[in-house]
């Protein structure tokens, strides 16, 4: 039995099926396995999802990792929890993405997914409500899990539940669009949690004012905010079990300086700055590091390259952009849709502006970490532009290991932004012209002026490292009174 437990649908370790039917596997990084490590592993279980078929086999070939249980649940329950309502409803909510004229469509398809995401969301309560000792400490996380808090609560009145969100919150009048039902089954199943997690009080907030003055088949819910009470959150009664209240809290999640700083000094980037340096000769770099996803606004950050190029041509033969853009979920048409036109759009504006010697955008679309501690290294300019991003960690992460200090261009819509726009260069994720003219006085920034900047942002980077962001939340958990 376990007394810290972490559930996430997408776990620590990752295994492969070879031709031959040998298994390999391969650990993840990341905030989460960095977190976890400050707890003692004899005490601690990590339940998550099999992803795929090489993960599959490995739960049926009782092949674990200590510390770690993964749930083989159904492929079809699994794809349509995973791409069908996770990636392709509560993101698209949480995010605001939706193409309006078009989505979302709640029909009887939709109510099958839900079906699917309930009893995959099921399978995890269960296995964490068999696996909690008595008044176990229980993090969950993310959007793929936002009814296991009121499941588990349900089956283990004793433990202690918390749920952390990574994405951005839906606001209260975007989330309007989604039948009533739903919504009550979304927002209860996060109040079953003794404590909630986000990255900033702007996420915190979105949350919150979903209960203004809630009334609802589940119960009555009523926000409340910072105005010097001792606790935010959610005072709720439902009708079957009684009142309590559901604390909200706030964790920026930043990055470990010195883990950081060691991974980008290994030889095998030190090849590939090499290599870079080569390939860019001695122009100015504009770098961004992004999964190939719709909310990173890749799109207009490629616009506003090119606007640069057209209204400022001195830029040209002096400037490359790197931009690492590999795969994610792309069991989603929209998601293959966005990463050609990403490439595509790559492809005009070297065919517009580059010369035998010089080509103006760089694109990878490979998932080379390697590649990107390279690139960060290497970076004049960070570009991050997200529409709307829980945290975005790319931009904690570049000025912590540039060689030479960088000059970030960061959209509002990154939570990062909170903690690092009053040194950055801040933009409208819509305005192209503004990021256009942003990347203009990032390239020109002084020498100077860019050092202490970068100081300022890789120190405001560092302040909230993994493993005490974990041991905060898991103290706060621990801790009932008010
Ligand atoms: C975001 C989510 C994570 C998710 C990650 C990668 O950061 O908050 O929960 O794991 O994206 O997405 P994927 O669908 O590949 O797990």
């Amino acid at each position: 039995m376990a007394s810290v437990l972490v559930a996430s649908n997408r776990g620590p370790v990752s295994y492969t099926l070879g031709d031959d039917g040998t298994l390999s596997s391969r650990r993840g990084g990341g905030g989460l396995v960095s977190g976890l490590s400050a707890v003692d592993s004899q005490d601690s279980l990590w339940v998550c999802a099999a992803l795929d078929d090489g993960d599959r086999e490995a739960v049926r070939r009782g092949v674990a990792e200590p510390g770690v249980r993964m749930l083989d649940i159904d492929p079809e329950v699994y794809a349509d929890a995973y791409n069908g309502i996770a990636n392709s409803v509560l993101w698209f909510l949480h995010h605001q993405l939706y193409d309006i004229p078009r989505e979302p469509v709640f029909d009887a398809a939709f109510r099958r997914r839900w079906a699917a995401y309930r009893a995959y969301n099921r399978a995890f309560a269960e296995a964490l409500a068999a696996e909690a000792a008595e008044g176990a400490s229980v993090l969950v996380q993310d959007y793929h899990l936002a009814l296991v808090p009121g499941m588990l609560r349900e089956l283990r009145p004793d433990l202690r539940i918390g749920h952390f969100t990574h994405t951005p919150w839906v606001s209260s009048a975007y989330l309007r669009m989604v039948p009533d039902d739903i919504v009550e089954e979304l927002l209860w199943g996060m109040l079953g949690a003794d404590e909630l997690g986000f990255h900033t009080w702007g996420w915190a907030s979105c949350f919150i004012s979903c209960f203004q003055q809630r009334e609802d088949s589940t119960g009555t819910a009523q926000g409340l905010w910072p105005s010097g009470d001792p606790w935010y959150g959610v005072e709720w009664r439902r009708h079957d079990t009684g009142k309590g209240r559901t604390r909200v809290r706030v964790y920026a999640l930043g990055v470990d300086g010195d883990d950081l700083r060691a991974l980008a000094h290994r030889p095998q980037v030190d090849d590939r700055l090499a290599r870079l340096r080569e390939e860019v000769g001695d122009r100015k770099t504009i770098v961004r590091v992004d999964r190939t996803e719709l909310s990173k606004n890749i799109l207009r950050g490629l616009l506003a390259y090119r606007e640069l190029l057209t209204e400022h041509p001195e830029w040209h033969d002096r400037v490359v952009h790197l931009a690492s853009a590999y795969p994610s979920r792309q069991d989603l048409e929209s998601y293959r849709a966005y990463t050609a036109s990403v490439v595509e759009l790559a492809e005009e504006i070297n065919a517009e502006f580059g010369t035998a010697d010089w080509q103006p955008v760089l694109v990878s679309v490979e998932d080379d970490f390697t590649r990107s501690l390279a690139a960060y290294r290497l970076a004049d300019v960070a570009l991050v532009n997200p529409v709307r991003d829980g945290m975005n960690l790319v931009a904690k992460e570049i000025p912590v290991v540039s060689d030479a200090g960088c000059a970030l261009v960061l959209s509002t819509g990154a939570g990062a932004h909170r903690e690092l726009g009053k040194d950055a260069l801040t933009v409208d994720p819509f305005d192209v012209t503004g990021t256009a003219e942003a990347l203009h006085a990032a390239l020109t920034m002084p020498d100077a002026e860019r050092a202490e900047r970068t100081e300022r942002l890789a120190e405001a980077a560092t302040a909230l490292p993994p493993q005490r962001w974990f041991l905060d939340q898991l103290e706060a958990l621990r801790d009932p009174s008010d």
